[in-house]
């Protein structure tokens, strides 16, 4: 590290799990993909990731955290946050020196469990390398450049760069932040998410499998939310529409295609919470929404007593990963 070049400041950012609070399937484009109209929820259950000088000239990745041995991550390699940090290299194209970084991940978000983990600690990645190297905010890439390059990263990577409740379309690339988003008293949400692994693709390819026509009602719903939360909403309020919605997202009849111990196990918590129960993404992360934090605690309580019990039986590779946390939302002016 005697080149001066190749000093930079270590980087630590925190790379937030994402929920969808709505998920619509608007139509199949050209390209394959999905076209989708959803609204998106950064979390306070994140994932840690520090970037700092590399003792070699690779980048490295080194994870750890809380029951890795049953995340079965996969080889360091095919890990977004190399694949990241080699994009945002790749898009700096020499306008800074670009030295090898050390990254070290704690993993706390299920992986493929529909909280699009993996994507937020690609974000994370790509904006801390450039950051890193001194190569951050505009003066560089422009944020459309940023964004570009983050959707190539995956659908749910750009949905990061922008921090914040969001109105979601496209592929994942159309990020439009909702400014008004949860207003006051932060949301309390309860997951649940089953040791149960579901692939996006397969899930994806479920969905037209099924032959399932566009849902009208979903992208109602999606659009009169995006709508509320670009005025603002309180967490109340959106404890209100909690029945609406759980039923908002269009891939649930595909997720429950796969993995059909789903439907018992999501009707099970719905009782046992009194709550209506959604899915995030494609799951099989499930949600209960809460007027603030204290009541989801509550209800983790009764969830884990219940399971602990033997009440509730999750379906699955062992017990079901249960954490209570918030919807993180940017102060607002009038809050
Ligand atoms: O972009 P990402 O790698 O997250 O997408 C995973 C898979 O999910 C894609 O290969 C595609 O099958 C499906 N997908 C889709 N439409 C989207 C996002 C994902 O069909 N908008």
């Amino acid at each position: 590290m005697s080149d001066p070049a190749n000093r930079l400041a270590p980087v630590v950012r925190l790379a937030p799990a994402k929920l969808n609070l709505t998920l619509a399937i608007i139509g199949r484009r050209p390209d394959g993909f999905h076209a989708l109209h959803s609204i998106m929820a950064p979390l306070a259950l994140a994932d840690g990731l520090s970037l700092a000088a590399a003792a070699g000239p690779l980048d490295t990745l080194h994870v750890s955290g809380p029951g890795l041995d049953r995340l079965a991550l996969g080889p360091t390699a095919d890990n977004l946050v190399l694949r990241a940090i080699d994009a945002a290299r790749r898009a700096v194209g020499g306008a800074r020196p670009t030295p090898a970084l050390a990254a070290r991940l704690e993993k706390r978000i299920p992986i493929a469990a529909g909280l699009a983990g993996g994507s937020s600690d690609a974000a994370a990645a790509f904006d801390g390398a450039l950051e890193a190297w001194n190569a951050g905010g505009d003066a560089v890439l422009s944020a459309e450049e940023r964004q570009r390059a983050a959707a190539r990263l995956g659908s749910d990577v750009p949905f990061f760069l922008a921090a914040g409740v969001a109105l979601v379309e496209g592929r994942g690339e159309r990020v439009t932040a909702l400014p008004g988003a949860i207003r006051g008293e932060p949301a309390g949400i309860l997951l649940i998410v089953p040791r149960i692994r579901l692939a996006t693709p397969a899930v994806f390819a479920a969905y037209v499998a099924s032959g399932a026509a566009i849902n009208g009602a979903t992208r109602l719903t999606s659009d009169h939310l995006a709508g509320e939360l670009q005025r603002g909403l309180s967490a109340r309020s959106l404890h209100d529409r909690a029945g609406i919605l759980a039923s908002a997202n269009d891939l649930l009849p595909a997720s429950t295609s796969l993995e059909p111990a789903l439907v018992p196990f999501r009707r099970a918590l719905a009782r046992l919470a009194g709550r209506p129960i959604g899915l995030s993404g494609s799951g099989p992360a499930l949600w209960v929404l809460y007027p603030s934090l204290a009541d989801a605690q509550s209800a983790e309580r009764v969830v884990r007593a219940a399971i602990d019990a033997g009440a509730l039986l999750a379906p699955g590779d062992g017990p079901p990963f249960i954490a209570a946390t918030t919807i993180v939302s940017p102060p607002s002016a009038d809050a």
